[in-house]
């Protein structure tokens, strides 16, 4: 149906509605569990909120801020590593395992930590890092010695002779561009593969002894009573034995020995990573009290592509991980995105997912641009409104819920080793710095996230206007986010059928509707003009006045205004939430 509106001063609305039912109603007669009805909250420590003024965010403050995650309503925090680490990739280089970084606490701390927390309902996921340890971690000091049984634990391998003299093994790229994935050890005479730092060396799951050296890591934080997990990196940890060179990729941004330069076809996803992710299911689910209780769950990072990311949900024979993020509105949404490539994200992923198995959505994290800056600040209601009412969990990234921005981080103050490696003319592209800078608690010194005379990285220059506690006084994105945090604990929005609707070039619009349930209609505006819509074209048998349930900062509407179905006016980057329902006895009461 083509339906054209002219009218003064608004855009003319071409109305090609194209309508689609992409997800049926889940059909799980055991239920749902914890880690599908609640949003999963990450928690990037370092810059969360500092007790002990020393400019770094701890584990104190984390458990000081247990009102805040309550009252924010979400399921469940992950917390970014907080284990012994000389922080060259700020905990992601690990030298013990079993063991509390001091600059974040002590075991007593995350034992309190995880108490305050299971009072207060809410779980908590630890990130567990597979892929490599840090070359301080004792096991790589005698894996270096070749101290038996750890001679194996890391991936050693002998140069190779030109007549340029002593090479490594092959072409192979480390990711944050710092040329080869191979350095050299005088002391054992061979090369050690580190796929991230040269600190990083990466282990040898070909060991034995390592697989279950790192199960036991597993179990002894399960032991210890966390809910789960979210594995690093996973797609990393099997590279092909017999070596062979990565293609050239041909990117054109690429410049000589960076990472996206080759084409990681025989250092990622490979077959046996996801046998060693089953084993890791075994170990988790060891922990169930019950057939059907979850009780305890992991999550995969893999940026990978479509076919391969499926497959570490497993399959019926072979569980895999709960569920891999899902960052296809990271990977395949940007600012100039329309709204059949925001169907084409939302079609592609449940498209493809595995028969009975769970969906996600994520939107950021402290690898990647904060999503408000990455696509529009007025966005961040409608791409949350997304995000938290499509079927499947939310995964938020600390301070999106305020829409936080991206901070400017000058070259004498970055600190992340991407953006140190590539140096001053290209850092900008690759550093991670802006995206972790300090959460914005108020507009006092330091945002409060610190009382101390520095903080780690800078904060944010708006805090004393985007802070959470002024967000709590007007119409704000916090408020949104609460009360869409309320809307996910619906029946229809847990269980609800998905109808996607392309209203116009611009505005994608989607229903969701469970049994006499009240139906929720989501309207987002993703363009740069006002524009118009007509529900009525996606379903005609809509009444002719809706109720607003939720509504974006910019859309000068608030929850109970009544909307016409042919005639919503939408502002540029403006988003609804409305329902059939009239009256607030008809809504659910969740
Ligand atoms: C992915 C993590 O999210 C990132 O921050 C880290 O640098 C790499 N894995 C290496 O562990």
């Amino acid at each position: 149906m083509i339906r054209i509106f002219f009218s003064l001063g608004l855009a003319i609305t071409h109305n090609v509605v194209y309508s689609e039912n992409i997800y049926k109603a889940y059909n799980n007669t055991n239920g749902l569990d914890w880690w599908q009805t609640g949003i999963i909250y990450q928690v990037y420590v370092r810059s969360f909120k500092d007790t002990n003024s020393d400019g770094i965010g701890d584990l104190n403050g984390v458990t000081q801020k247990v009102n805040y995650l309550k009252d924010l309503g979400i399921g469940a925090i992950w917390l970014s590593p907080i284990f012994e680490s000389p922080q060259f990739d700020f905990g992601y280089d690990i030298s013990n395992f079993k063991q509390i970084e001091k600059v974040f606490g002590t075991l007593a701390d995350f034992d309190r930590l995880l108490n305050t927390y299971h009072n207060a309902g809410i779980k908590v996921l630890l990130d567990f890092v597979p892929n490599h340890s840090s070359h301080l971690h004792e096991w790589f000091l005698k894996s270096v010695k070749k101290i038996p049984p750890f001679t194996d634990y890391y991936v050693w391998e002998d140069p190779v002779y030109t007549k340029e003299g002593k090479q490594p093994p092959n072409n192979w790229l480390a990711v944050f561009n710092s040329g080869s994935a191979w350095e050299w050890n005088e002391e054992r005479q061979q090369y050690y593969l580190h796929q991230f730092l040269v600190e990083q060396p990466d282990f040898n799951y070909r060991s034995p002894m390592l697989v279950e050296e790192m199960k036991n890591v597993l179990r002894f934080w399960l032991d210890r009573g966390v809910d789960g997990f979210r594995f690093d990196a996973v797609n990393f940890i099997f590279e092909r034995a017999d070596l062979v060179n990565e293609p050239e990729s041909g990117d054109p941004e690429s410049e000589p020995n960076d990472y996206y330069s080759l084409n990681h076809i025989y250092t990622l996803d490979q077959p046996e990573t996801y046998e060693m992710v089953h084993q890791w299911r075994e170990v988790i689910d060891s922990y169930k009290k019950s057939e059907n209780d979850t009780s305890r769950m992991f999550m995969v990072e893999c940026y990978s592509p479509v076919d391969k990311i499926m497959q570490y949900y497993g399959n019926d024979t072979a569980l895999g991980a709960h569920f891999p993020f899902n960052f296809f509105f990271i990977e395949h949404f940007n600012r100039q995105s329309d709204a059949k490539q925001m169907r084409d994200v939302i079609a592609s992923w449940l498209a493809n997912i595995p028969e009975g198995r769970w969906p996600n959505w994520v939107l950021g994290n402290h690898d990647k641009n904060r999503v408000a800056s990455r696509l529009d600040s007025m966005l961040i209601d409608g791409i949350q409104m997304a995000q938290m009412l499509l079927p499947g969990t939310t995964v938020t990234y600390n301070g999106d819920e305020l829409g936080m921005e991206d901070t400017y981080i000058r070259w004498d103050e970055a600190v992340d080793p991407w953006g140190l490696n590539v140096g001053i003319r290209r850092y900008e592209k690759f550093t991670r710095d802006p995206q972790r800078s300090p959460f914005l608690w108020d507009n006092s010194l330091n945002a409060g996230f610190s009382d101390g005379p520095k903080p780690w990285l800078p904060v944010n220059p708006k805090f004393w206007r985007d802070n959470m506690q002024q967000q709590t006084k007007y119409k704000s994105h916090l408020r949104t986010y609460k009360q869409l945090v309320s809307l996910t604990k619906s029946p229809t929005i847990l269980y609800g059928d998905l109808n996607v609707f392309i209203l116009s070039k611009w505005v994608l619009g989607f229903s969701r509707s469970y049994l006499d349930h009240p139906t929720y209609f989501v309207v987002i505006n993703l363009g740069s003009e006002t524009e118009r819509v007509n529900l009525l074209n996606a379903r005609y048998t809509l009444p002719h006045i809706l109720k607003v349930k939720v509504s974006s900062v910019n859309s000068g509407l608030v929850t109970g205004n009544l909307v016409r179905t042919e005639n919503i006016i939408l502002r540029p980057k403006a988003a609804l939430v409305m329902t059939t329902s009239r009256t607030n006895e008809d809504d659910d009461n969740f």
